[in-house]
């Protein structure tokens, strides 16, 4: 199980989808504006946020392989996608969606993406995408991943890769050590080798470009206001869990900075989107 809560998925879903880079998205768009119908590997699926934000960007056919190792979050993505759509039918293994104009068939894979990229890569889909996954990989998953993406000559749109920044309005006098503390705790094992975190974009886009991609890079941070309550409480939380988890920083301080950062004005968290495209 990867521990990715779908309510805590479902919370980040609007905001997530409000914060994509326009760059990487419309270099995205006119690449794939060059199929009539196009094959899409997403990894890292979750419960299918990536498709729904993406498929308006993308041509009127799309066939999406949906992959991910954790079977609670396929089926949950299996039971969101009809009533997402306009109309809806099972064909086979794989769904038949309908909106606006366009029809997607979506098939679910459960694969761990941590012994086998190669595979589902060598399928030569024509465009690889992940929302939200690569700081949780290493650089050496990464490294690999970028060998058999180059090997196929793919393109890749991977957005929301955690970059290491968070701001709090007001702020804290500790909010800079625990944001170290939490980026610490960012690059432990998140079942993918020690997770890249914070560093994954750089080391993605070094890893690209030293196999001859061209990148388009563009900051996609979460603009949170009070308007965004409940993820600015469930982001708090999380991040007081995992820097005590650190023990970088001491337990009432923390409590301290948790309940001064009860209800901020603002919280602005970074994250860096990318498309890639062999040249
Ligand atoms: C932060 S969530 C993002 C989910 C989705 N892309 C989204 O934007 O909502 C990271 C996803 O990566 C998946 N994941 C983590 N490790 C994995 C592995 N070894 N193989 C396949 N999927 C994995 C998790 O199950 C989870 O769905």
């Amino acid at each position: 199980m990867s521990g990715f809560d779908p309510e805590w998925l479902s919370l980040r879903e609007p905001v997530d989808h409000r914060s994509r880079a326009r760059g990487p998205r419309d270099a995205c768009a006119r690449y794939s504006g060059g199929f009539e119908r196009i094959t899409v590997l997403d990894l890292g699926s979750g419960t299918g946020s990536n498709l729904r934000a993406s498929w308006f960007h993308l041509p009127a056919w799309q066939d999406w392989c949906l992959v991910d190792h954790d079977p609670a979050l396929l089926e949950a993505a299996r039971r969101m996608l009809p009533t997402w759509a306009c109309a809806s039918r099972t064909d086979g293994e794989r769904l038949a969606l309908e909106r606006s104009g366009k029809t997607l068939t979506v098939s679910f894979e459960r694969a761990d993406l941590m012994t086998d990229i190669e595979g589902p890569i060598a399928r030569r889909p024509d465009l690889v995408t992940a929302a939200a996954f690569f700081d949780l990989v290493s650089c050496a998953w990464i490294d690999r991943f970028a060998d058999a993406l180059a090997d196929s000559r793919l393109p890749l749109y991977a957005v929301l890769t955690y970059d290491g920044n968070a701001r709090w309005e007001p702020g804290h006098p500790i909010d800079a050590k625990v944001n170290a503390a939490f980026n610490e705790h960012q690059t432990r094992n998140k079942g993918l080798g020690p997770a890249a975190g914070p560093h994954a974009t750089r080391h993605l886009v070094a890893a690209l470009r030293a196999r001859s991609y061209a990148v388009e890079i563009g900051d996609s941070p979460w603009l949170l206001t009070r308007d965004d309550n409940r993820l600015i409480q469930s982001l708090a939380n999380g991040i007081e869990q995992a820097v005590g988890e650190t023990g970088l920083v001491p337990g009432e301080t923390l409590a301290a900075w948790r309940e001064a950062h009860s209800h901020p004005e603002r919280c602005e968290i970074g994250h860096v989107d990318l498309f890639a495209s062999p040249m």
